[in-house]
């Protein structure tokens, strides 16, 4: 039995814990295992190599991927997925632990047609797919709160409104769960019908009442955090200021809560593949570490945490 891992997509906080994992476990069990570097990239490339534990320099808690990650376009293309499945083939490699978000998991089922046994884990801070959490998620979160509290104490201080721009591709998540816990005065995400007029109205009842410095939260893609400062400037007559959050959101240290995830789902992979039940997903399904169907995985969710 030969294993490879691989991280792909954006990278999340708690991927190096997953690899610490799998390294751990497949040293215990005796099992050979294989890094692949960036990605589906790398399996075209066959950047495929035995994984020890002098890849992870000690970086097991650190945010993004000691593999490194990557988008991989040409991945989409048949020709390529051949080549990437040769190369595992050439090297023995019957197994695959992808580490990844919603495209990732897709790509996985790639590698399951043409006979290769996946288990796909959910490393994205997008919270995109059908788990309780995604791994990441949770670090994003805290890592936007403690950004916004910043940002906070200035834009109090010189009584100034705020947009902030946060992560999450096509899921509002990110965007509602930041906007609550940061007790914004407004959220917009793909699921806001947006009107200026209500906007502004509830920031002036917020101002009235004694808020010196209103933030609005905003889901990236769904509106234009400069042009919508300014109409909130001139409906509200005063002043905004914009942030975008970026990667202030997706790296550093994993939280309490990554950490531990990670951990266990790296242990919970090779325990699968170890039994044959391959080709699946595994998250946190209702507090446990629970096998589900990719296909099923994919299906959008309807909590946000
Ligand atoms: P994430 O996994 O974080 O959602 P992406 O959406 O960028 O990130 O997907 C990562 C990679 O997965 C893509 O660059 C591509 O190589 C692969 N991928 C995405 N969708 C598919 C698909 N439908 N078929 C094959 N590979 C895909
Ligand atoms: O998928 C994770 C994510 O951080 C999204 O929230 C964001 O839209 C995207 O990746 C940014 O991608 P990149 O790092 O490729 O610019
Ligand atoms: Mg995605």
């Amino acid at each position: 039995m030969k294993i490879a891992v691989l991280t792909s997509g954006g990278d999340s906080q708690g991927m190096n814990l997953v690899l610490k994992a799998v390294l751990d476990k497949c040293k215990a069990d005796k099992i050979e295992i294989y890094k692949v570097s960036r990605g589906y990239e790398g399996l075209i490339g066959n950047l495929i190599s035995p994984f020890t534990y002098y890849d992870m320099h000690g970086s097991e808690n650190d945010g993004g991927s000691a593999l490194g990650v990557s988008r991989c376009p040409r991945f989409l293309e048949e020709k390529y997925q051949k080549i990437a499945i040769d190369n595992l083939k050439n090297l023995g490699i019957d197994n695959v632990i992808v580490i990844g978000g919603n495209g990732s998991f897709k790509g996985s089922t790639k590698l399951i047609q043409a006979g290769i046994n996946v288990i796909a884990l959910p490393g994205t801070i997008d919270n995109d797919l059908n788990f309780d959490m995604t791994l990441g998620y949770d670090s994003a979160v805290n890592n936007a709160v403690k950004a916004i509290d910043n940002i906070m104490d200035c834009a109090n201080s010189i009584e100034c409104g705020i947009v902030v721009k946060v992560m999450g591709r096509e899921c509002g998540d990110l965007a509602e769960y930041v906007g609550r816990a940061v007790n914004a005065e407004y959220v917009i995400t793909n699921k806001t019908t947006i009107d200026y007029d209500h906007i502004a109205n509830t920031i002036n009842e917020y101002v009235k009442i004694g808020i010196k410095a209103p933030i609005v939260i905003v889901q990236e893609f769904v509106e234009d955090i400069e042009f919508l400062s300014k109409v909130l400037a001139e409906k509200c007559n005063k002043r905004f200021k914009t942030q975008d959050l970026g990667y202030i959101q997706r790296g550093g240290r994993p939280s309490a809560y990554d950490r531990a995830y990670g951990y266990a789902l790296g242990v919970e992979a090779v325990e699968h593949i170890k039994r044959g039940e391959v080709n699946t997903a595994l998250g946190m399904i209702d507090g446990q570490i629970r096998a589900q169907g990719i296909e099923e995985s994919l299906k959008v969710k309807s909590a946000i945490i």
